[in-house]
């Protein structure tokens, strides 16, 4: 039996690559300029590689794309459809692990928690001195959140237990999330001004790109921290850079940056006021394991001509 050839961006995790074994064949990357192209049958996409016209030109038999997550700015769905080709992701399941690592972030960023275990295990570490590391508070302090969706939802449950009044900004008021988290909507602007913590749950449109640059970091607090667990041209980096630096903000946290990862020597890197990690939201191995399933299913599923579990609309 011939399988069908899928290009994947690899190395793929050991879950998708058993749930795929003996049903695809797997092509690396560069077979989209190799023999088979024309013969290729399902894309993969893992990590974030541009998925575009230029792409989708060169596989003309392509009757499915799965991504392995919920994020889909790499992938230009409307031209997918326009050659009727259904986008697949892992919403919804995700949302409590991405969640738990944004307040994880917060936390480490208020807590100087990085800078302290860093100490901690130094031999500069000789004794407590209660005047070392003083963070902010966290408990009663304002949240805000730009993106209250599925996992700025499930944000905002977790800022409850922490007793913080939570502010949100979408681009439509949702007042079923109001009621339902006691979360208040208000203007960007005074999001931006009035918050204690900024999370960025939203994700990266041509509307978002940039949107935490050097006016909106100048609106917020000197003692605010920005948390990105969203992605990382969300967020201006030489603004924040500059923030940073100049300490106009007290931290930030990031788990996404742009670009990603950032090259080694950039400045952000020498700052004792960020806390940085490895794009690690969903990474738990109980929601890795379902985002491995549900993006096997819509791939297969999409060979198999019939709908995806979860399909990504254009617009
Ligand atoms: P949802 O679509 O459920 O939520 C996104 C929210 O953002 C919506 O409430 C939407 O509301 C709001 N939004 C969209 N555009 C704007 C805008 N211009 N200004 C303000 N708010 C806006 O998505 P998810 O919660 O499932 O995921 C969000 C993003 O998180 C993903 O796209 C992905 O990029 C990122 N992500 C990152 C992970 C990580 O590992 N760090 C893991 C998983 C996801 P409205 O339409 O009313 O504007
Ligand atoms: C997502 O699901 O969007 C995560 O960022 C993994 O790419």
């Amino acid at each position: 039996m011939t399988l069908p050839f899928v290009i994947a961006d690899t190395p793929l995790a050991s879950a998708v690559n058993e749930l795929l074994a003996g049903r695809v064949e797997i092509l690396p990357w560069d077979a989209i300029d190799g023999p088979h192209r024309e013969r290729v049958a399902g894309l993969y996409t893992y990590g974030h590689p541009l998925v575009d016209k230029s792409l989708l030109d060169r596989l003309p038999g392509l009757r499915v794309i799965s991504n392995y997550g919920v994020g889909v700015d790499h992938i230009r769905v409307g031209q997918a459809a326009a050659r009727g080709i259904p986008v697949g992701n892992t919403p919804g399941i995700l949302d409590g692990a991405t969640a738990d690592m944004g307040f994880a972030l917060l936390l480490a960023a208020a807590r100087c928690l990085i800078v302290g275990d860093r100490y901690a295990r130094s031999p500069a570490f000789t004794r407590y001195d209660p005047g070392y590391m003083l963070g902010r508070e966290v408990h009663g302090q304002t949240l805000g959140i730009i993106g209250l969706g599925r996992i700025g939802r499930q944000v905002a449950q977790r800022a409850r237990g922490f007793d913080m009044p939570v502010l949100y900004h979408n681009r439509r008021r949702n007042e079923e999330a109001e009621a339902a988290l006691g979360a208040r909507y208000v203007p960007f602007d005074e999001l931006l001004a009035t918050s204690d913590f900024v999370m960025l749950t939203c994700p990266l449109t041509d509307a978002t790109r940039g949107i935490i640059g050097r006016e909106a970091l100048a609106r917020m607090k000197p003692t605010a921290i920005l948390v990105n667990i969203s992605r990382g041209p969300v967020v201006d980096m030489a603004a924040l850079t500059a923030a940073l630096t100049q300490r106009t903000i007290y931290a930030a946290a990031l788990d996404v940056t742009d670009p990603e990862p950032l090259p080694r020597d950039h400045p952000l890197l020498a700052l004792d006021n960020l806390v940085i990690a490895p794009h690690l939201g969903s990474a738990t191995h109980e929601t890795r394991q379902k985002m491995a399933e549900i993006s096997v299913e819509n791939l297969l599923r999409g060979l198999a001509g019939q709908p995806l579990l979860h399909e990504v609309l254009p617009g």
